[in-house]
């Protein structure tokens, strides 16, 4: 995949400040913050109600014009699926209804006290107790009255009384097992948007939802471009609203999590959330939200061919949407690459350097400066026209900080708007390598470069 630079650079291009900004590296590890190994992870909505003699695994009821089930039920068979289809160190947060539970008493026969007991039951007798990371009460509570799930005199005082209600019955009904804890709440959007969910009212430890802008009128779908998406300082500008919140759990000594988030809400948008483009901000989005003290990032999947903004869909829905990948899907090959060798991985940003195009993250071991990440998000639109247009390029000369002989690896594909053809590293062990310490980001790319300690005897400058 490597394209061999030229090594006859326009000056102009040779940006990269050898005074200000690299040096920085070194004091940048007192700031750095840890990277999670799963900073990138999955949020899948779905189980609602949990009963013991169903047939299948899961029974989903859907309405037409609705992607998302309206009604789930799951056996005990789903437990199985989640502690066989996964590695044994891979845990869960759990998530409770909260949302219908006041609806079911609607029904007289259904006792509502006895729901989250009878999902909190099931998970704690057919899961080992060790891959659940916490159980979450309650999806996106604060839009419980938009919703219909409560009535209009719900706030936020009302939810934490109804959590704090049910916070000692659970652990009580999760039994003699070594009860995992809470996450608490998935608020859905800036949490102050919808009255104050926030976690500086609520004092405790936070899990907004957060999902920027949405698909979910035509109206808001013509919106949502990938322009916006692709702006390295659109992305530091997003997450301004979630500062406080960060600081309110860091004060009390919880990790915060981002519990559901991705590119636009109602599932992404073709041609903007499948695309490289979203998968550059997605990276950017996870590392620099770490920067700023987040934990971990749950991106949203889903199935049914209209998820955009999934990472991957891997049952065939027909034979017009096959199984697949997204180009978000990468964004777990690179950051896994980028940590696997480090054991204790964390991150600075280099924000000095920073522009609307161009994103560099510090990457150290402990206290060690180890690699650097460069996002070039510049976007390339190559069915535009004038596509003979060559693809912009930025050089960074990273010589200061990881000397001249330095080893690239490459996140690429066709254009910004690519649905297919990304590659990390060619999908191989292609380690560009180069002796003068420049760095070639092309728009629309991403780089890891780290200081080359292969022998150099007879190699060509560029090779892959
Ligand atoms: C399955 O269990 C539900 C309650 O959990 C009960 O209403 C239903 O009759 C049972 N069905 C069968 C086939 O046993
Ligand atoms: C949800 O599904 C269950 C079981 O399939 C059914 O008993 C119940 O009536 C359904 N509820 C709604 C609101 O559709
Ligand atoms: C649960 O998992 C832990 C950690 O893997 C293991 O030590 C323990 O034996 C398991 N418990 C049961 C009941 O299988
Ligand atoms: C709203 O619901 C609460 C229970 O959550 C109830 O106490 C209250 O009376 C209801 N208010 C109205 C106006 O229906
Ligand atoms: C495949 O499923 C999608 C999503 O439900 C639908 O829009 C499309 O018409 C289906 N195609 C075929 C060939 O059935
Ligand atoms: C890419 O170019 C095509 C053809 O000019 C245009 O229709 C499309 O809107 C452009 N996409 C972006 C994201 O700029």
């Amino acid at each position: 995949m490597a394209r061999i630079p030229s090594l006859l650079l326009p000056p102009l291009l040779l940006l990269v400040a050898q005074t200000t900004g690299l040096s920085t590296v070194n004091l940048g590890a007192v700031e750095a913050k840890p990277i999670d190994r799963q900073l990138i992870s999955l949020s899948i909505d779905g189980p609602q109600r949990v009963q013991d003699n169903l047939t299948e695994t899961m029974y989903n009821i859907f309405e037409p014009g609705n992607a998302e089930a309206v009604n789930t039920t799951y056996s005990k068979r789903l437990f199985q699926v989640l502690a066989q289809n996964s590695g044994p160190e891979q845990t869960y947060i759990f998530g409770l209804n909260l949302g219908s539970s006041l609806s079911f008493l609607l029904t007289p026969a259904f006792n509502f006290k006895t729901k989250h007991f009878i999902e909190i039951t099931a998970a704690a007798t057919y899961l080992n107790q060790s891959r659940i990371l916490a159980y979450e009460v309650g999806n996106e509570p604060n839009l419980y009255t938009y919703t219909g799930l409560r009535n209009a005199s719900w706030n936020v005082l009302e939810y934490a009384d109804e959590i704090l209600d049910w916070m000692p019955r659970l652990r009580e009904a999760a039994g003699g097992q070594r009860f995992p804890g809470y996450q608490f709440g998935t608020i859905a959007e800036p949490p102050s948007a919808f009255g104050d969910f926030t976690q500086v009212q609520l004092a405790v430890m936070g899990v907004p939802q957060a999902i920027g802008s949405n698909v979910c009128t035509t109206q808001q779908a013509a919106a949502v471009t990938i322009d916006y998406y692709l702006n390295h300082l659109n992305t530091v500008t997003y997450f301004a609203n979630w500062v406080d919140e960060i600081a309110a759990a860091e004060s009390l000594g919880l990790p915060f999590h981002m519990g559901e988030t991705g590119t636009a809400g109602c599932h992404g948008k073709d041609g903007v959330s499948n695309t490289l483009g979203a998968l550059l901000r997605e990276i950017d989005y996870a590392l620099y939200a770490t920067t700023l003290g987040m934990r971990r990032l749950f991106f949203h999947n889903g199935g049914g061919g209209v998820f955009y903004y999934s990472m991957w869909e891997p049952v065939a829905l027909n034979a017009s949407s096959p199984a697949h990948v997204n180009p978000t899907y990468y964004s777990m090959l690179f950051l896994a690459d980028l940590t696997s060798d480090l054991p204790t991985p964390r991150v600075h940003r280099l924000r000095h350097l920073d522009t609307y195009d161009l994103a560099h993250y510090a990457i150290y071991n402990d206290q060690t400066f180890t690699k650097l990440v460069i996002l070039n998000t510049h976007l390339y639109n190559d069915t535009r026209s004038t596509a003979a247009a060559s693809r912009p390029e930025k050089f960074v000369n990273v010589s200061p900080v990881l000397g001249q002989r330095v080893q690239i690896r490459r996140l690429t594909g066709p254009s910004s708007v690519a649905k297919t053809g990304v590659t990390w590293k060619g999908q191989e062990e292609v380690v560009e390598r180069v002796a003068d310490g420049v760095v070639r980001v092309a728009a629309s790319e991403g780089v890891v470069v780290q200081v080359d300690r292969t022998s150099w005897a007879m190699e060509a400058l560029v090779h892959s």
